[in-house]
């Protein structure tokens, strides 16, 4: 497929390898293949790349490397930290708080926790996505084991207040632990586990230029945890398996460099943004932006909106024609015809959160992109809208004096 004319605008869902990344794995998919678990030479060149890995990931996470964890990716970090948590204390509870508006990988976990025991409570959220910590703070008693609240959100990119989530927590039961799904945020925040005073916290290294298939959780020292994965006693024994060095190798790679160029990535992508965010709504009419008003409390490189009398995916096949790649929210619910589940949490009605869109941008795109989405949108949006019938109405009630 020639690709070249196009511009990529899906960064959530996830993002392209970075050249620097994929040069640090080549060696462990090629010369260097031995088993770290193993005692020869050969097995000490993973060992020492897999152990290297974890110190530049603990780095970033300012922990001991052995609170690292090495797992499939951020849904198996995520499951992880739940069911992990959940079973190993069980003896002390049973109810665990998260929030409406949680990714998936966290959501299917709980209602999976929901009906084989435990009690989920599911605090709401406000318009912009955040989490009424009120309602959290009545919610967890002496038989809360587990909390867990992203730290950014994939579809509208708030950011979740964490450190006072975890104050409220610590405050009224210092038992239970406090878990972040940071895959979203990772690169776009800082993830010092210290400063936000998680017990555990779930990132992704596809989210982060980084490959797929691979991710961490970090867990706190003395974090009551029941391995889900059973086998050999890989990870402390807390994720069976031999480990994916290569990848491993890319994330730690990819997470060092998303760090060492915080400043400069962020700039960059925040421009990008903050133009959709003032341009879109003067060019299309009968447009909500989704998410925080204050800019600050979003992730740097999100836009999101829905349009009033569209389906978001037409706008994203006919974007898709025209050389843009989009999202209507999560790439995991694109294919279905239910509105987000973060939209309908935050108040949106259902008709209007099926006309949303999702734009987010990367150290890649460039302003020469964001205009020429700029100029294709108003267009592609009258376009499909013309095709509604109830648009006839709504335009002539406008017109009424
Ligand atoms: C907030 C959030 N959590 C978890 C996941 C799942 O991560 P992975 O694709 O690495 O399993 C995603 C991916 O979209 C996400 O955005």
């Amino acid at each position: 497929m020639e690709m070249l004319d196009r511009a990529y605008f899906d960064h959530a869902a996830t993002t392209p390898l970075d050249r620097r990344v994929l040069e640090a794995m080549l060696p462990y998919l090629s010369s260097l293949w031995g088993n770290p678990a193993s005692l020869y030479a050969e097995a000490q060149e993973a060992r020492r790349a897999l152990d290297g890995a974890r110190r530049d990931v603990a780095g970033v996470l300012g922990c001991k490397p052995q609170e690292v964890v090495f797992t499939s990716g951020g849904s198996e970090s995520a499951s992880l930290a739940l069911r992990g948590v959940a079973y190993a204390s069980r003896d002390r509870g049973n109810h665990i708080i998260t929030s409406a508006v949680e990714h998936h990988a966290v959501l299917h976990t709980a209602e999976r926790l929901e009906k084989e025991g435990f009690r989920v409570t599911y605090l709401p959220v406000d318009r912009e996505g955040f989490v009424d910590l009120a309602e959290l703070e009545r919610a967890v008693g002496e038989e809360t084991t587990l909390v867990s609240i992203m730290l950014a959100n994939n579809e509208v990119g708030t950011i979740e207040p964490i450190e006072e989530a975890v104050r409220i927590i610590k405050g009224k039961n210092p038992r239970a632990a406090f878990h972040t799904d940071a895959v979203q945020a990772t690169g776009a925040v800082e993830v010092s586990v210290e400063r936000l005073g998680v017990d555990l916290l779930s990132i992704g290294a596809h989210k982060f230029y980084g490959p797929k298939g691979i991710g961490a959780l970090y867990v706190r020292s003395r974090t009551p945890l029941q391995p889900q994965m059973l086998g050999g006693a890989q990870e402390k024994n807390r994720r069976a398996g031999t480990e994916n060095v290569a990848h491993i190798v890319g994330m730690a790679k990819a997470m060092s460099l998303a760090y060492e160029e915080f400043d400069a990535r962020n700039a960059h992508c925040r421009s990008l943004r903050d133009r959709l965010l003032d341009e879109v709504p003067d060019r299309v009419p009968y447009v909500h932006i989704t998410g925080p008003k204050d800019r600050s409390r979003r992730l740097s490189n999100s836009f999101s909106c829905c349009f009033e009398l569209i389906e978001g995916e037409a706008i994203l096949i006919a974007l898709d024609l025209q050389g843009v790649a989009a999202s209507s929210g999560s790439a995991c619910t694109t294919g279905s015809l239910e509105p987000s589940h973060v939209l309908t949490a935050m108040g949106l009605p259902l008709d209007l959160a099926r006309g949303s869109l999702r734009l987010t941008v990367g150290k890649g795109n460039t302003m020469e992109e964001i205009d020429r989405l700029l100029e294709i949108l108003p267009g592609t949006v009258s376009r499909l809208r013309a095709l509604s019938p109830q648009w006839p109405e709504r335009e002539a009630a406008e017109k009424r004096p």
